[in-house]
């Protein structure tokens, strides 16, 4: 079974045809929102809004844990994360959509894993994302004629705040391609229950000190609109 978590951008599945809500409580609280369960292109598919129906959570204080265990718990086994970003490296900029195949974490004091006293869990985590869905991803992509850019690393931040120019040239350095502030620890925390879990990043502006001018919400508003678009093209081929 598949499930999607949106993120800015993506806080209802255009159509999802809708069978159930579902409130879901966990050892670890309540997830995000309801999960909803439908139909996309004639699959069965589970929906989750990462920041909640109403965009009220912020990267730093979403229930990651929560969310995936919930998810595990309806039976889902494969996972896509869809996220906005920052691009850091040129060739991705405003309205690109990237598969990336690696993480640098720069999180902290998040929830980031299952592992507990008595449960200590070191999982392996050489490559973040799931390959066989990756490819999956990258097929569909081809299919319906989205273009995607295939690999790439992801630089995960704490936020709610955007990087200083600093910042951005110092992920520059550490091999950073795009930047963003949620895909850990929801990456981490799906491989530690053994489910399989990919990403689809699109770039809504450049990061900080990479282009001219400040980085204001209505420029990443506008590009979130119509770069969903091409989003909700490639999940609908995939599921
Ligand atoms: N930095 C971090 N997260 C983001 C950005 C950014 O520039 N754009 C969208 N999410």
């Amino acid at each position: 079974m598949l499930a999607i978590i949106g993120g800015s951008g993506l806080t209802a599945l255009k159509g999802l045809t809708l069978q159930d809500s579902i409130a879901v409580e966990t050892p670890y609280g309540m997830p995000s929102a309801n999960i909803e369960k439908g139909e996309l292109n004639g699959s069965p598919v589970f929906f989750l809004a990462r920041h909640g129906k109403n965009h009220s959570l912020t990267p730093h204080t979403v229930n990651y844990r929560a969310n995936i265990w919930a998810l595990q718990s309806l039976g889902v086994t494969r996972i896509l994360g869809v996220n906005a970003v920052g691009g850091i490296n040129d060739s991705m900029g405003p309205e690109v959509i990237v598969i990336p195949d690696q993480i640098v974490d720069y999180t902290w004091g998040r929830q980031a894993s299952f592992s507990e006293e008595g449960n200590v869990i070191h999982a392996d985590f050489t490559y973040p994302y799931t390959e066989e869905l990756r490819q999956q991803l990258l097929e569909a992509a081809y299919k319906v004629s989205v273009s995607v850019c295939d690999g790439g690393v992801y630089g995960a931040t704490q936020g709610p705040r955007l990087e200083t120019a600093a910042e951005i040239n110092r992920l520059e350095k550490d091999g950073c391609d795009i930047v963003g502030m949620t895909a850990m620890p929801e990456a981490i925390l799906a491989r530690e229950l053994d489910m399989q879990y990919a990403n689809i990043s699109l770039v809504v502006n450049m990061a900080a000190g990479r282009s001219v001018g400040l980085i204001t919400m209505d420029d990443i508003r506008r590009v979130l609109d119509a770069g969903m678009g091409q989003v909700r093209v490639l999940l609908d081929a995939v599921v």
